[in-house]
């Protein structure tokens, strides 16, 4: 039995933290540029030493505008814009593709938004076949997207089927229609359920529901009717996300106050509510908010100790080089980040220029690859180990002190291990190891808070 975090450690510790998608942390990536020759150089020598890569694109449209959403979207409901967007993710994976080996194995493809199924599937269809025709495609390829329930056909879960498409992640965020409705969703309960039927029918053999807890007007009551909803449906994998509440990044996030939405202790019972009703159907906790069923690859990737975190969250497959298309979507070769232009008229204009639409980057100092596998570690195990006790590890441990004291990690000669009370806290512990964070500690708000 999972024992809950008692109110004083909530409002000591629920504090900003960033999610850790990446070490460094992107508001930490130096202020100078890597010119664009030099981080060629590094992807040619990533896929020189890895042939095996991941793709991400990002497809940035939506219809409409859910206020709640942290993500990087461009609204419109003009769909005159897909066609120049493909042509210039297809010019900027011609780019990256005439610096790669002959022979490259594409393990992991994910479409991302924004959202993919604003694009019409014959358009989806041209995008892919016409990258897929310059990779190989291994036995175990590892492909998924993202489905909103409203625009998501039969048409366009049928074409990502046969282009070898297993995975799909529905955003469904509450199931409560008067809730969607209220941050300016489109979606019905029927369309969730057609959507996860259709893709079961298809042979997609890993769904994936989206769900957020800390909406505005969120009531345990919603969770358990979502709880309710995931025994009827049975999703292989959860992301049960914290909502984000980021304002001064996200203006939509203003159309509610401060005190429409659930925090501290308010917030915490609904993770639990949505946290016990899972453990009771038999998901698996994995990692910071995901839980999957046993049977599902992440679990057991997790079970097995080789659960995998990047940009685009836990993953199974741990490609050395991840190169991310589209507006805003950020690449990585292992010792080096880079990030796309953000909006989509900055990103066609560069392309059409003929060059790559890099925006901001980062290359790893050997500190930054020694802290990030820590990081890493801790994101996928609940764990790290060290040989030799360098100054970061030192600094690291000083800060650990008080998680220590309240029972929130247990620190070994050579090894922090994060509870079961510190499980809810791992941002926090990861922080200690955020060795860019403490030296630089900043001015305004950056991140999210933990709870
Ligand atoms: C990149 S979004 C795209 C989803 C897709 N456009 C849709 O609406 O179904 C992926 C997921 O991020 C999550 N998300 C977006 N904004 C969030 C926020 N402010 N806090 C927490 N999770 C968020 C949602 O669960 C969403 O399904």
């Amino acid at each position: 039995m999972k024992s809950f975090p008692a109110a004083s450690l909530i409002s000591k510790y629920d504090t900003a933290a960033p999610r850790y998608t990446s070490y460094p942390t992107v508001p930490y990536w130096e202020a100078t540029f890597p010119d664009a020759a030099s981080w060629i150089e590094k992807v040619r020598s990533s896929a020189q030493l890895a042939p095996e890569i991941s793709l991400y694109i990002h497809l940035p449209f939506c219809e409409q505008l859910c206020t709640y959403c942290g993500c990087n979207k461009h609204i419109t409901k003009n769909h005159g814009v897909e066609s120049p967007y493909i042509q210039a993710v297809l010019k900027e994976w011609e780019l990256y593709r005439a610096q790669l080996p002959e022979k490259v194995t594409l393990k992991e493809l994910h479409l991302g938004g924004g959202t993919p199924t604003f694009f019409h599937p014959d358009s989806l269809r041209f995008l892919l076949t016409t990258i897929l025709e310059t990779v190989e495609v291994p036995e175990d390829a590892d492909y998924g997207f993202e489905a909103h329930p409203w625009s998501a056909t039969r048409e366009h879960l049928a074409t990502l089927s046969e282009l070898g498409f297993r995975r799909i992640s529905i955003g469904v965020q509450d199931f409560d229609e008067h809730l969607m409705e209220v941050v300016n969703r489109r979606q019905t309960i029927q369309s969730v359920v057609d959507c996860t039927n259709l893709a079961r029918e298809l042979g997609y053999t890993s769904v994936n529901f989206d769900l957020i807890y800390g909406l505005p007007f969120q009531t345990p009551e919603h969770i358990q009717k979502d709880i309710e909803w995931v025994k009827e449906l049975r999703p292989d994998r959860i992301a049960y996300y914290s909502y984000a509440h980021v304002p001064w990044l996200k203006k939509s996030q203003n159309a509610y106050s401060e005190e429409d939405l659930p925090s501290g202790e308010d917030k915490r019972r609904l993770y639990e509510v949505g946290e016990e009703g899972l453990r009771e159907l038999g998901y698996l906790d994995i990692g910071m908010d995901h839980f999957a069923l046993p049977k599902d690859g992440l679990a057991k990737a997790y079970q097995a100790g080789t659960l995998h975190r990047n940009f685009m969250g836990y993953t199974t497959s741990k490609t050395r080089l991840m190169i991310g298309l589209g507006a805003s979507a950020i690449s990585d070769t292992w010792d080096g980040f880079m990030q796309n232009e953000k909006t989509v008229q900055g990103y066609l204009e560069q392309l059409q220029a003929g060059k790559l639409p890099l925006l901001r980057g980062h290359f790893l100092t050997e500190e930054d690859r020694r802290l990030r596998s820590h990081i890493l570690r801790l994101m996928t195990q609940y764990q790290t180990g060290w040989t030799e006790t360098t100054p970061e590890i030192a600094d690291a441990l000083v800060r650990l002190e008080q998680l220590e004291a309240d029972g929130l990690v247990c620190i070994e000669p050579q090894r922090v291990a994060v509870t079961s009370a510190g499980q809810p806290f791992l941002r926090t512990v990861c922080l200690a190891f955020d060795a860019r964070y403490w030296r630089t500690l900043p001015a305004g708000q950056l991140f999210s808070k933990v709870v």
